[in-house]
Formats: C-alpha cells, structure tokens, sequence
C-alpha cells in the first residue's frame, strides 16, 4: 500500500537489510515504517507527485545506522554509551565515535545503490533538510516524518528525546497551521493501526 512500483528497485536491493532491522532492531525498524507512513502522508496532503517516493524515502531514512551496526557491531554499545552519558543526539553520538554520521553513510549507501537524486537527498539531508540543494522538499517531508513518528513515540530512532524540528522545513513545505493540525489527527490514526500489525 505504501509503496509504488517504480520504487520497486530499492526495496529488492535493500531486502537484507530490512531482515537484519525486523530480526534485530525491532524498534528502529518501527520507527522507519512510521517515518514512512508519515512521510507518504505529508506528501499527499501537500499533494506532491509521486507521494510513494516520500514513503519510500522516510522508509530507508536511518538506514546508515543498520548498515554500522552491522559493519561496525563493537562500537555500537559505544555510540549507545556516549547517548546515555551525554544526553545527546545519536547522530551526534556516530559522529564522535565512528568520525561520521547515519546521513553520511546514506549518502554512500545511495550511491552505491544509483537511487534516484530525490531519495538521496531525502536520506542524505533528513537531519539538515533546508541545506538540501535540488530536492529540498523532501529533505523536508523526511525530516518532518520523521519529527512525527518520534513525537508519537512509535518505533525507537536510537535516540532518548524527540528530535529538533526545524523550523525553515516548515517554511519550505508552507504547512500552515491548520494542515499541521489535520496531519497530526491523520497521522495518529495511522500508527495506531500500524501498531495493530505483527511485523516480527
Ligand atoms: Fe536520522
Ligand atoms: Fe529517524
């Protein structure tokens, strides 16, 4: 339901990954169908074309952290540790252990992957979505379902508070305050038939 054909290709090269996610990371694997199903949602109702895409997008967007863990499984704890320690964001916490964070490896990851430029820049910029350069609406549909699903508390991101909202993705988007309201109401609806499936 979520997804459209033509993004077929980058559900098949990412299957193994989202086995590790649904075996291992239950919570993250959560937190990324949320950030789909949030991210389909906005798109929709600022009716953008190929709403899929953002669906998409929102769905692979911390995919960097499943790819670390699993390259990099003994400095997971660390990344965890220096979360707990310093009240901090995990994408602060990769970059102090690992030099680098989640939306860096996205980039990689898409590349690797030839994901078309929107969905890079969706998975590259989703932290930082008004530095995004060609497709800065869904740097900030992603950053914006993302924000979502962690005020829900559906899924677990990684990290303990929810996450800074930037206010220029609002701006850019030009989500007025009653869509804002609307988006909530339909949202929550969602997840909480989202939460009525068995994935695992
Ligand atoms: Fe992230
Ligand atoms: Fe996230």
């Amino acid at each position: 339901m979520l997804l459209g054909f033509n993004v077929l290709r980058s559900i098949i090269v990412s299957t193994s990954v989202f086995e590790v996610m649904s075996e291992n990371m239950v919570g993250l694997w959560e937190h990324s169908l949320g950030a789909a199903m949030a991210s389909g949602t906005i798109a929709r109702m600022l009716h953008f074309k190929d709403a899929e895409e953002y669906a998409v997008a929102g769905l692979l967007h911390d995919l960097g952290k499943v790819v670390a863990t699993v390259q990099l499984p003994d400095l997971k704890p660390d990344i965890e540790r220096v979360v707990a320690e310093r009240d901090c964001f995990y994408l602060e916490a990769e970059r102090e252990v690992l030099g680098f964070g989640h939306d860096r490896i996205n980039a990689w990851l898409a590349d690797h992957w030839k994901l078309p430029a929107n969905i890079k820049e969706g998975l590259s910029y989703h932290h930082k979505p008004h530095l995004a350069q060609l497709y800065p609406e869904m740097a900030c549909v992603v950053h914006l379902g993302d924000f979502l699903v962690r005020s829900f508390e559906y899924g677990f991101s990684g990290d303990v508070g929810v996450t800074y909202l930037q206010p220029e993705a609002l701006k850019i988007l030009k989500i007025r305050p009653a869509d804002f309201e609307k988006l909530l109401d339909e949202l929550s609806g969602q997840l909480v038939e989202l939460a009525d499936l068995r994935f695992t």
